[in-house]
């Protein structure tokens, strides 16, 4: 039997614009604008206006959710949805209706929440005024946001993030044109990761003014790490996935839980003139204002060789001047999502947090398998059989387990995601739910994962 630790947390992730579906919102975010004006950008032509349709849904949705074990739900607020005036932070009385009765719900069925304050969601109109985190006003802004967040639902909340997946907003809206603004531009991406991190800094200033630092309320930040492994022991290649460990992990996570950034980045993009601009006073408060725990989103990871040099030019700054991505021999791949599967590097993530970062307290935030096309596998009765998803779930939560036997501080483990939900460029390509969600129909029924994470939860661990 793998038992878990007493009180851990199983759960469920999710977002706001992700599930809600963008009902009666005054003002659209950046997603909501791309797919207004380019649908075909999106998987099947299908945007975020219905997405699971948990606005209308949600007193339904969350009942369902408990009976598939979730006991922790982890959403996020629409920053575009709640704000009437971004500038003057006042709110939009329906949306706060709307949180408050999803919040009351979740508790009166014997949930938790926990509330993310911006999952790649940037206001649209933001985003053209500003450019988005490009700016540093932006940053106060989203503090003012957040204190309004806090005020309004930190009475029944005691678990805050600030972002989910920093990182990704650089990849997708700066660099790999995933997201909107579609830009390519390594050094305003380098800008961008700073004023994030300014931004998180910020919203936990305004949450330390309202709850002290006791520990009663904590506040965090949810990152995607995905451990860089080096191609081979050649000096190239392992300085090249030193470089990815620093880029796509230390750059959030040193800030965040250790209120400094990597001095041995710093130092590569200040050689390569592209380090971003910093006041003392801005990195006072980043070094001040630090996480009480982190959520650590875990999909597969990083494996990379050194460059190929010639093709490569410091014109252009990229940050993949630094590392190619490599395709290890025999790896084992989700094919439908095109993602390596390797649970040790969850293990691997434990240990780090134990022995890097104060063994501060974490949880797993987001683990899941997307599979495309999964009426494939429906009985007769139309539940999905998703063993493959069971499985893929089972290898990363013993090697969870593992790590946290060795004294890692995790504290939870949350499935990407309880009810199928839209995902961005993806739209409904790959479904990850415990629970499917017929689009056409919105009926909702538990998969075979579904009633096993549900015995999971009650017991506390696995056969
Ligand atoms: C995570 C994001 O990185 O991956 C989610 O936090 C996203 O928002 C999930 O939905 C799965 O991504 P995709 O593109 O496979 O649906």
């Amino acid at each position: 039997m793998f038992e878990f630790p007493k009180n851990f947390a199983w759960g469920a992730a999710t977002s706001g614009p992700q599930s809600e579906g963008n009902f009666k919102k005054k003002h659209q975010n950046v997603f909501d604008y791309w797919y207004a004006k380019d649908p075909k950008a999106f998987y099947a032509g299908v945007g975020p206006d219905t997405a699971s349709n948990f606005y209308n849904d949600y007193r339904e949705d969350i009942p369902l959710m408990r009976q598939a074990g979730i006991k922790v739900l982890r959403t996020s607020i629409q920053w575009s949805r709640l704000i009437a005036d971004f500038e003057k932070c006042s709110v939009d009385e329906e949306a706060v209706a709307f949180y408050n009765d999803m919040i009351d719900t979740l508790l009166e069925n014997g949930i938790t929440p926990y509330l993310n304050l911006c999952h790649f969601d940037m206001p649209v109109e933001l985003q053209h005024k500003y450019g988005g985190f490009e700016s540093k006003h932006v940053t106060d802004l989203f503090a003012g946001y957040a204190k309004r967040c806090f005020e309004l639902f930190g009475d029944r909340v005691d678990h805050w993030f600030t972002f989910n997946e920093p990182k990704v907003i650089l990849d997708g809206g700066y660099l790999y044109q995933f997201h909107y603004p579609l830009k390519v531009d390594g050094p305003l991406a380098v800008q961008v990761a700073y004023n994030l991190n300014l931004a998180s800094a910020k919203a936990i200033a305004e949450f330390r003014k309202l709850y002290g630092n006791d520990g009663t309320k904590k506040i965090g930040t949810i990152l995607n790490l995905t451990p860089a492994y080096a191609a081979s022991e050649s000096k190239a290649d392992q300085a090249a996935a030193e470089f990815a460990e620093l880029w796509a992990n230390k750059m959030f996570l040193d800030p965040a839980v250790l209120g400094e950034f990597p001095s041995k980045l710093v130092e590569i993009l200040e050689k390569d003139g592209v380090l971003w601009e910093a006041t003392p006073e801005e990195l006072a408060l980043i070094k001040q204002d630090t996480v009480d725990l982190l959520g650590i989103n875990f999909y597969h990871p990083f494996r990379v060789k050194a460059p190929e040099i010639s093709a490569k030019s410091l014109q252009d700054w990229m940050p993949d001047i630094y590392f190619d991505n490599y395709e290890m021999p025999g790896r084992v791949m989700n094919v439908d999502k095109g993602w390596e599967i390797y649970p040790e590097a969850l293990y691997d993530i434990a240990l780090n947090i134990r022995d890097n970062y104060h063994n501060i307290e974490w949880f797993v935030s987001e683990n899941g398998m997307g599979v495309s096309r999964e009426e494939r596998f429906m009985d007769e009765h139309g539940m999905v059989c998703d063993d493959y998803r069971i499985e893929f779930l089972k290898e990363h939560l013993r090697a969870l387990h593992r790590g946290i036997t060795a004294g890692s501080n995790c504290h939870g483990y949350f499935v990407w995601t309880g009810i199928d939900c839209w995902s961005w460029q993806n739209a409904y390509r790959n479904r990850y739910g415990l629970i499917r969600d017929e689009i056409h129909t919105q009926t909702k029924t538990l998969k075979k994962s579904g009633y096993w994470f549900a015995k999971v939860s009650a017991q506390n661990g696995f056969e």
